[in-house]
């Protein structure tokens, strides 16, 4: 077809998306100059309703991120063994095989244009393009979580999004959810630390949190969890030092990141593994399924099993970046899901919003298209621009079994997993809880300074809070560790009414403001 995109002077010509050249993008038709302008002004109605559709809905959670694209090289091994012993996934097997990767780093509490030094956990979300299809690693920065049941997570983030009256996130909500969610204080110790704002993304660790498990050829499983160590070392940053960039600067880990890979400053990262026997280990005094515990590095040692290297920005970030989904139920084989029963939620929750917030064809964008053949009978649906069909399938055959020249079962890769249950059906709590031990001994490890910070950001938070709720987060920190529980006490003792700043998230507590809206409402 003959290009006439061209002008004389070789320049690019500017068209409507149905290709019709433009000749005035910067007078709307009008009556005479003054107007009044006319309803078939095809060209302005067209420009101006796809920016009114610009934006999808964004993330409910991990709204504000940043990405890159890049790779992963395996080992071969996992610490001294061949990594075959424990997992089939053909990524991992071979030394040097390299698989394009690309990541997506987030906050989680803010929304899309909030400031990136924000007290928050930080995603790290891996979408790995591997022969067998994807496989997303979906991790946070910190290594453990608030909550070990799925059901509470509506609640959690509720507590932490703004309050649905005044549109401002309060410390007394996070604090009031917080002192009834023990399991919650190895979490919180770590959020309110300076573990709690890294001070990039570059510069920071990535966890799977949850457990998952390997299988191997011979169907046999173990439990993993999973480990990103920066080869840039780590850093995080005090309350002080994080105000001090936000009174310049909304976006500097975007601007780090996106930067030091445009000067060919690629990072790094380490992927460990942590393994266990698949069993319930009663000689542990945690569950290893609970997300809110860490496996012991001295009993569980981090044994590496490759590198990822970013090494590309994207081109265009609402395309790559904004659209991206990841998932926890995206797995290949020879690595599957364990009982945590945080991952059995999330695995629901993933791909049911990104149905609502991208579109139900949102695997056909090139971001989450696997680079792997894909044949499936699934087919339209909206915006659907294209048919996973195998290049030789008969096209009428959309429906699997046929003798009709269509799609087949593939042959298993090895022998399957099949754990074998017998138990009653129940609502209960698992029963080695011990929520406090991990937290005091995290109190007790951090650093003079890192203790100092976090004894200051919650007694800055927790000063404007109700009597009732410091004292329960009290009587908490007391149960983690005398010390921490006495600083806590001593601070709010001492501490400056006046002084209201530094919640997860936000600014400011606006404790008047729910006292003034719940006296209206009596
Ligand atoms: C994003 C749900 C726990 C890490 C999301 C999204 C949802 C969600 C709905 C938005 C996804 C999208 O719009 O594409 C849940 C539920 C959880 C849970 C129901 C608990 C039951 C966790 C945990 C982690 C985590 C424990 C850390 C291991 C992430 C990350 C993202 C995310 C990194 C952003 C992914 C991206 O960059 O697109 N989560 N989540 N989530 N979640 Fe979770």
């Amino acid at each position: 077809m003959e290009n006439n995109h061209q002008t004389s002077n070789g320049a690019h010509v500017l068209t409507t998306r149905q290709g019709h050249p433009v000749t005035d993008n910067q007078n709307i038709r009008t009556v005479g100059s003054r107007g009044p302008a006319t309803l078939e002004n095809y060209q302005f109605i067209e420009k101006l309703s796809h920016f009114d559709r610009e934006r999808v809905p964004e993330r409910v959670v991990h709204a504000r991120g940043a990405g890159a694209h890049g790779y992963f090289e395996a080992y071969g091994t996992v610490g001294n063994e061949p990594v075959s012993k424990y997992t089939r996934a053909k990524l991992f097997q071979e030394k040097g095989k390299r698989t394009p990767v690309f990541v997506r780093f987030s906050t989680v509490a803010g929304g899309t244009s909030s400031p990136e030094t924000l007290r928050d956990p930080r995603g790290f979300a891996v979408k790995f393009y591997t022969e067998d299809g994807n496989w997303d690693l979906v991790g946070n920065n910190l290594k453990v979580f608030f909550i070990r049941d799925a059901i509470k997570f509506p609640d959690l983030i509720h507590s932490q999004k703004p309050d649905p009256i005044t549109n401002i996130q309060s410390g007394e909500r996070i604090f009031d959810f917080i002192s009834q969610t023990p399991e919650a204080m190895h979490m919180v110790t770590f959020v309110f630390s300076p573990w709690g704002i890294p001070a990039n993304y570059r510069q920071m660790q990535g966890s799977g949190v949850n457990t998952y498990k390997w299988v191997n050829k011979d169907g046999q499983a173990v439990l993993v969890k999973y480990h990103w160590e920066p080869l840039q070392g780590i850093k995080n940053l005090t309350q002080e030092q994080a105000e001090a960039i936000q009174a310049k600067n909304f976006n500097h880990a975007t601007q780090d990141l996106y930067e030091n890979i445009k000067a060919g400053n690629f990072p790094q990262w380490e992927l460990c593994v942590q393994i266990m026997s698949d069993d319930e280990h009663p000689e542990l005094d945690f569950d290893p399924l609970d997300d809110t515990k860490i496996w012991p590095e001295d009993q569980f040692p981090f044994l590496p099993v490759g590198k990822m290297t970013l090494n590309k920005n994207p081109e265009d970030y609402f395309a790559e970046v904004e659209q991206a989904a990841f998932g926890t139920g995206v797995l290949v084989d020879g690595l599957d899901f364990s009982d945590d029963k945080m991952l059995q939620g999330r695995t629901f929750s993933y791909s049911d919003t990104q149905r609502y917030r991208v579109g139900t064809n949102y695997l056909q964008l090139p971001i989450n298209a696997p680079k792997c053949h894909i044949a499936t009978n699934q087919r339209n649906g909206q915006m659907a621009y294209r048919i996973d069909a195998a290049p030789n399938q008969n096209p009428h055959v959309n429906y699997e079994p046929s003798t009709l020249n269509g799609l087949h079962e593939a042959q298993p890769a090895g022998k399957p997993y099949e754990p074998e249950y017998h138990a009653r059906l129940v609502r209960k709590k698992i029963e080695r809880q011990n929520d406090f031990k991990q937290a005091g001994e995290r109190f007790r490890a951090f650093e003079d300074w890192e203790r100092e910070d976090l004894i200051k950001n919650l007694v800055t938070t927790l000063k404007p809070c109700k009597k009732h709720i410091q004292d329960k987060m009290v009587e908490m920190f007391t149960q983690c560790d005398a010390e921490y529980g006495r600083r806590v006490a001593d601070g709010l003792k001492n501490a400056d009414n006046n002084l209201q700043t530094g919640p997860i998230g936000s600014g400011h507590t606006q404790d008047a403001v729910i006292e003034a809206e719940t006296v209206a409402h009596e």
